[in-house]
C-alpha cells in the first residue's frame, strides 16, 4: 500500500490556492511518487513554472502543443503515464471547460484523453463555488466519476468567508493514498451495517428514520475495492449492492443483530454504519391498527446494541458511526469508551448534512490522535476511512498479520 512510485500528473490552474501547489508535489514525493506538473497559462501569473520544476524535479508541461514530446504530443503522453490525475487548484473556469469536454489547453485535454482517475480540488470565491453553474457543472463531473475533493470551509483569499478553500496539501495526499489503497484489506474479512431498521408497528407502519445507506454502501465497497471479503448486511434502501459484496438484506434492528452475530464469527473487522433503531414497539400488531381513538399509545422496548455486542466479543476490530447534532467530539468521545469500540467516526447531521446527503464529512476518535476528513463525496471519504481502519487495524493485529504473511 502506497504511492511510491506510483505517477501523479498534478494539474495547476490558475487560482491563488496555486502557491500551496508547490508543497504539494514535495508532500507527494516525500511519499515516493513521481509527479508531472502542468499548468495553465493562467496559473504561471500565480506561481513559476521553475519553482514547479524544481520541486517535482522534472521539466514542467505547460503547452498543448510540445516538440519535446514523442510524436509531439504531449497530452497522450502524459495521459498515459498517469495513474492519476489531480488537479489543484481547479478553478471554476477549468472546472466549467472540463464539464464541457473543451481541449483547448493541455490540461484540460489531458483530462479528456486519459483513462486515470482523475480528482480535483475546487478553490475559488464562496460565491463563485455557490453559483448554480458551478453547482451544475460539479454534479456532472462527479455523475462521471471525477474526484471532488472539498472545497473546505473557511476564510478566503479575497477576504470572505465561505465554502471554496482548497483543501491542505496533507488532506489532497491522503485522497491520493486512498486511490492506491487496494490490496490493504486483502484476505481479511469485513462485515458492514448500512441503512435505517424498520421497526413494524402493524403490518402497514412501521418506526424507521432518513439514513439512505449511502456511507455504509460506499464503505463496503471500498473495502472490497481494498481487496476484503465484504458482507453487508443492510436494512431498506433504495440503493444496489456494490459489486463483489455479499448483501445480506434485513428489515428490524433484531434482524440485523441476528444476521450480524451470524456472520462477524470469522471476521477481522466490523464497521457499524447502519442508523439502528433505538426502541421497537413491545409487539407489532397483527391487523392494520384503526383510527378509532383519539389518542394511541404504542410501548416500546430497547433493541440490543448490535455494536457494544461485536465490540465485547473481543475478536474483531470495531468502528461505530455517531450521528450527532452537536457537541460531535464529546459525544463520540463517550460512544467510544461505553462501546468499547476501537474507533469512532462523527459525522454531524440535520440541516441536509449527514443522512441523506451525496457528501459528508468526518471526524475521527480513538484513543491516540484525532483526524478530520473534510467534506467530499461518500465514496472518496469512504476510501480514505477504509485506509485509515486498515492503518490502525495492522497497528492492533500484528499477529493475524503474521498468520496471513505465512498462508
Ligand atoms: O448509540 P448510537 O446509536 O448513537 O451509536 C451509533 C453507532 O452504534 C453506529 O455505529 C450504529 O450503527 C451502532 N448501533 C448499533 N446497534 C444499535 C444502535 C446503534 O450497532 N442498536
Amino acid at each position: 500500500m502506497g504511492i511510491s512510485n506510483k505517477h501523479i500528473v498534478l494539474g495547476v490552474s490558475g487560482g491563488i490556492a496555486a502557491y500551496k501547489s508547490a508543497d504539494l508535489v514535495r508532500r507527494l514525493r516525500e511519499h515516493g511518487a513521481q509527479v508531472k506538473v502542468v499548468m495553465t497559462a493562467n496559473a504561471e501569473q500565480f506561481i513559476t513554472a521553475l519553482t514547479m520544476q524544481a520541486v517535482s524535479g522534472q521539466p514542467v508541461h505547460l503547452s498543448l502543443l510540445d516538440p519535446a514530446a514523442e510524436a509531439g504530443m504531449g497530452h497522450i503522453e502524459l495521459a498515459r503515464w498517469a495513474d492519476v490525475v489531480l488537479v489543484a487548484p481547479a478553478t471554476a473556469n477549468f472546472i466549467a471547460r472540463l464539464t464541457h469536454g473543451s481541449a483547448d489547453d493541455l490540461l484540460n485535454t489531458l483530462c479528456l484523453a486519459t483513462e486515470a482517475p482523475v480528482m480535483l480540488a475546487p478553490a475559488m470565491n464562496q460565491q463563485m463555488w455557490q453559483d448554480p453553474a458551478t453547482q451544475e457543472n460539479i454534479t456532472t463531473l462527479k455523475n462521471r466519476g471525477v474526484g471532488i475533493l472539498g472545497p473546505g470551509v473557511g476564510d478566503q483569499a479575497c477576504g470572505e468567508t465561505g465554502p471554496g478553500r482548497m483543501l491542505e496539501p496533507a488532506e489532497l495526499v491522503d485522497a491520493v493514498f486512498a486511490v492506491f489503497a487496494s490490496g490493504a484489506l486483502e484476505g481479511d474479512k469485513v462485515v458492514v451495517t448500512a441503512g435505517p431498521t424498520w421497526e413494524a408497528i402493524d403490518p402497514v407502519r412501521g418506526i424507521t428514520n432518513l439514513s439512505s445507506g449511502k456511507m455504509g454502501y460506499a464503505v463496503a465497497e471500498a473495502a472490497s475495492e481494498a481487496g476484503a471479503q465484504v458482507v453487508l448486511v443492510s436494512g431498506p434502501t433504495c440503493l444496489a449492492p456494490p459489486e463483489n459484496v455479499r448483501l445480506v438484506s434485513v428489515c428490524s434492528a433484531q434482524n440485523m443483530y441476528d444476521a450480524v452475530m451470524s456472520e462477524v464469527g470469522d471476521a477481522q473487522i466490523f464497521i457499524a454504519v447502519a442508523a439502528v433503531a433505538d426502541y421497537r414497539p413491545v409487539s407489532a400488531a397483527q391487523e392494520k391498527i384503526k383510527k378509532h381513538r383519539d389518542t394511541l399509545t404504542i410501548e416500546l422496548v430497547k433493541n440490543p446494541d448490535i455494536l457494544s455486542a461485536v465490540a465485547q466479543r473481543d475478536n474483531c476490530f470495531t468502528v461505530g458511526f455517531a450521528a450527532e447534532t452537536s457537541s460531535i467530539e464529546k459525544h463520540a468521545r463517550e460512544k467510544l469508551e461505553k462501546k468499547g469500540v476501537d474507533l469512532i467516526a462523527a459525522n454531524k447531521v440535520g440541516d441536509g448534512e449527514g443522512f441523506t446527503a451525496d457528501d459528508n464529512a468526518l471526524l475521527l476518535i480513538d484513543r491516540g490522535e484525532m483526524r478530520s476528513l473534510p467534506s467530499m463525496s461518500k465514496p472518496q471519504l469512504a476510501r480514505i476511512l477504509i485506509q485509515e481502519i486498515s492503518k490502525r487495524y495492522h497497528a492492533k493485529s500484528p499477529a493475524q498479520d503474521s498468520r496471513r504473511a505465512h498462508r
